[in-house]
């Protein structure tokens, strides 16, 4: 039985299968109509959630299953102080496979351990979120082409955002990428990151606190919320929560083919007049969500054969 829990629980060709499936499930929706009849997912949210549990659940629908699950921790045992372990297994008992989010780090790790149904780590803290990164990669390859030979700059708050780590893990495996780290020093990206993805494996990477000077070399530009909900400090929060906000004029010494990804939700970082620019491509990457969980569900539930 395999579970998703980190970005690294798929090798380079499982998550170009994934990718390949996904895409032709858009191309051929019908067709995948009925693989998951009989089948149930259990989304448990016990952290607020639009994209990534509407998406499962849409997901699961579209392949023919069911779904079921809890949308808070208030409106679930947890309340009651339910372990996630023995949460876990009664869900096991009810749903074929489950998709969790939580806040704290670990927890759907913690969960795998003792289900006897494929988990999938729908966002776990400031940890990862590797369904959101199967979303990024398929919003890539459909807008570039390719996921090697790229230069990516991951801007905002890189400390807390698991997305962020996700991807960068991912994005280190393919050739030739380039990584370019924009934010305020408080919020960079975790040491133990860079130690295991950049510094073990001789990748090379940037750290930057100015957008406007690495804007013209970008292929690719990830925007990111600051993650007000991981801060123990509000003054820090508000001091550091518009370090970027994106606009027309920031995208005048871009590239004419950047692509501009955000997972979402958005607060200030990205002004809604590039929402209509070309190059802005998150709500593609919203619409990509969906398939790529349906290719994930068919896979761990190895209906792909
Ligand atoms: N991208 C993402 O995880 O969005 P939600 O928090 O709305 O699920």
């Amino acid at each position: 039985m395999k579970h998703l829990i980190d970005p690294m629980d798929m090798t380079v060709e499982e998550i170009d299968h994934i990718l390949a499936l996904a895409i032709d499930i858009m191309a051929n929706r019908e067709k995948y109509s009925e693989v998951c009849k009989g089948k149930k997912l259990a989304t448990l949210f016990y952290e607020p959630s639009t994209r990534t549990r509407l998406s499962f659940e849409a997901a699961m629908m579209e392949l023919g299953g069911n779904v079921l699950g809890f949308s808070s921790a208030n409106s679930s045992s947890a309340a009651k102080g339910e372990s996630i372990a023995d949460t876990i297994r009664t869900v096991s008992c009810y749903a074929d496979i489950a998709a969790i989010r939580h806040p704290k780090e670990g927890a759907p790790l913690l969960a795998s351990m003792h289900s006897s149904i494929p988990i999938i780590n729908a966002g776990d803290g400031g940890h990862n979120h590797p369904s959101q990164t199967l979303t990024d990669l398929l919003t890539i390859k459909r807008t570039k082409g390719r996921l090697d030979n790229l230069t990516i700059g991951f801007c905002g708050d890189l400390k807390f955002g698991r997305t962020v780590h996700s991807l960068i893990k991912a994005m280190a495996r393919y050739e030739n990428v380039n990584f370019v780290l924009i934010s305020p020093p408080e919020l960079q990206v975790p040491e133990y990151l860079k130690e295991d993805v950049f510094i073990k494996k001789n990748i090379p990477y940037t750290e930057v606190v100015s957008m406007d000077e690495v804007m013209p070399q970008l292929d690719i530009l990830y925007m990111t919320r600051v993650q007000k909900e991981r801060f123990f400090n509000e003054a820090d929060y508000i001091r550091l929560k518009d370090s970027y906000i994106l606009d027309l004029e920031k995208l005048e010494t871009a590239k004419n083919d950047l692509a501009i990804l955000h997972p979402l939700p958005r607060v200030n970082e990205i002004s809604v007049k590039v929402d209509d620019d070309p190059r802005a491509c998150y709500f593609k990457q919203v619409e990509c969500g969906k398939f790529a969980r349906m290719a994930l569900i068919m896979n761990l539930l190895g209906l792909d054969k």
